[in-house]
């Protein structure tokens, strides 16, 4: 795995690339650290130089059936299974100290893995993964069920005490994606942890190392053999024996909406419970009264944050035609300032995209956006000729129907499009089969509260962007997913709810 001619993150897709070796990252199944069975491996590239990192175990069918094992032996008779709620919550805690403890180091790992620079690696994706975990621990002991009041008109005079009780789904397999690999374990993790339910995680095959590295953590927290199994793979093996396997409860994926729709798919066959997170094509709209000095700034962070990698990037803008030039000039002075570079040089902004195979998609969409007439005021090609980068790029002259405009770029790639009409931009942001997150910039509280009703998305941003919390709920609406992450919803998504009605 040494050569560095097969660059490709996606070179190797399906197939295992090499035989495991003595240095072949093994995966965690049923508290061990082991080999798949198959005895393939795969290596994950730094994305900045195309290199190989490391070499992970290819996990398959195989392995997923062992780790569902053990994760249903874990949920049904494993000392988990009569922990208390309070020694939950306690062993989220410690995972969470030790995250904090070991900070630097995952920083580093989520640079390496998938480019972002490790400054923003160390104040936004660790810091947020640790205040999840804090945040679900505190859940584990206040999740109850209520009492209810009962009258059967055909049991006259009988007595009934009859209440609720959340119980945890059971066995969870959560397939995550590459653009935060360890906030999006902790996103799944967290709840599932602290509901009650045991967990198989799959890791993207892009970044595998941070998960890898978590789970280290998470025997070292105390957390019981079985409780979480992380399998390495690629999607359409590991990932999809995980999303059909018929040992486990629920699937939980968050990625592209084209695999969700697989996931559901392969979740029919028993009907296992489903939640996702998808794509997104999110408007960011800026009316005519909107400060500008913070809308312009916001609205280019709003694409530009981890390389436009968001699933709630702020790709379509639009600006009130007074506005307009002064906006888009402002957001491509932004795009052009921005220091593209390996992401562990401390004055990088914006490192490369995560694989071969987004470069390739990437650069697909700037050359249709280009043909079909839009114009780049900022950027609008690939930055070098090593390592995955793209120039931060500004798009105007679109027009609806493009493929720039209605589809997910999953880059830093943002149409610019003017509007003069606050009816017409709030149903232009709403045509499309997207609805993740949406932000508007304003100074009037009153048309920004009615904006944000009118907008079909999870999430409102007003006069902000990209701002999370481990309290707010998270999730899409239409073709961007089910259920909601994060918050007191993220606790509906690995319970049931138990009806108990005793005649008295
Ligand atoms: P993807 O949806 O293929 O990958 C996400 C996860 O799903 C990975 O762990 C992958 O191994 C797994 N997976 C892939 N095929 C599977 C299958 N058949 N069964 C089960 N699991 C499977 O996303 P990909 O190919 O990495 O990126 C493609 C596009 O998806 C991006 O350009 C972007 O538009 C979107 N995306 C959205 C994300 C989000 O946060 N909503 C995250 C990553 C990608
Ligand atoms: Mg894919």
């Amino acid at each position: 795995m040494k050569t560095a001619k097969s660059p490709a993150k996606s070179a190797a897709k399906s197939k295992p690339a090499a035989k495991a070796s003595a240095k072949t990252r093994p995966m965690l199944i049923n508290g061990k650290w082991v080999q798949a069975l198959g005895g393939g491996s795969f290596p994950t590239f730094n994305p900045a130089t195309g290199l190989p990192i490391a070499n992970v175990a290819a996990g398959e069918k195989a392995d997923v059936d062992l780790a569902v094992a053990a994760a249903r032996a874990a949920f049904e008779t494993g000392p988990w299974s009569r922990l208390t709620a309070s020694e939950r919550g306690r062993l989220l805690l410690r995972l969470a100290d030790l995250l904090e403890k070991n900070l630097e180091e995952f920083a580093t790992l989520e640079s390496l893995d998938n480019g972002k620079p490790l400054g923003v690696a160390r104040v936004a994706d660790v810091p947020l993964a640790i205040d999840l975990f804090r945040y679900m621990a505190g859940w584990a002991t206040k999740i109850h069920g209520r009492t209810f009041p009962i009258s059967v008109p055909y049991a006259p005079g009988a007595r009934f005490h009859a209440f609720t009780q959340r119980e945890p789904v059971g066995v969870v397999g959560q397939i995550i994606p590459w653009n935060f690999p360890l906030l999006m374990a902790a996103w799944k993790l967290g709840p599932a942890l602290a509901t009650g339910c045991t967990v198989v995680l799959k890791p993207a095959e892009q970044t595998p190392l941070s998960a890898l590295r978590l789970g280290e953590l998470i025997q070292e927290a105390g957390f019981p053999d079985g409780v979480v199994n992380i399998v390495t793979g690629y999607g359409e093996t590991a990932g999809a024996a995980l999303a059909g396997h018929p040992g486990i409860d629920k699937v939980a994926f968050t990625g592209s909406t084209e695999v969700g729709k697989i996931i559901v798919r392969a979740a029919a066959n028993d009907l296992k419970k489903v939640s996702l997170e998808l794509g997104g094509k999110s408007p960011n709209i800026i009316l005519d009264d909107a400060d500008l000095a913070t809308a312009i700034p916001g609205a280019a962070s709003a694409i530009f944050f981890n390389h436009g990698q968001c699933c709630c990037a702020g790709s379509r803008l639009y600006v009130h035609k007074k506005h307009f030039d002064k906006v888009v000039e402002g957001v491509a002075a932004a795009a052009k300032k921005i220091k593209v570079g390996p992401g562990h040089l401390p004055d990088t902004e914006m490192g490369p995209l995560v694989s071969e195979e987004q470069l390739a998609r990437v650069l697909g969409f700037l050359e249709s956006g280009k043909a079909q007439g839009a114009k780049p005021l900022a950027g609008g090609t690939r930055a070098g000729d090593k390592g995955y980068f793209v120039q931060p790029t500004v798009l105007v002259n679109t027009k609806p129907g493009m493929k720039v405009v209605e589809e997910e770029i999953f880059g830093p790639v943002v149409c610019a499009i003017p509007f003069t009409d606050v009816d017409e931009v709030v149903a232009a942001a709403n045509n499309n089969i997207y609805g993740l997150a949406a932000a508007v910039w304003t100074t009037n509280v009153s048309r920004a509260h009615t904006i944000a009703s009118a907008l079909r998305a999870g999430t409102v941003w007003v006069n902000c962007y990209n701002i999370f919390d481990a309290a707010l709920p998270f999730g899409g609406y239409k073709q961007s997913g089910w259920g909601r992450e994060m918050g007191e919803e993220a606790l509906s998504l690995y319970t049931e709810t138990k009806a108990v009605c005793i005649r008295l």
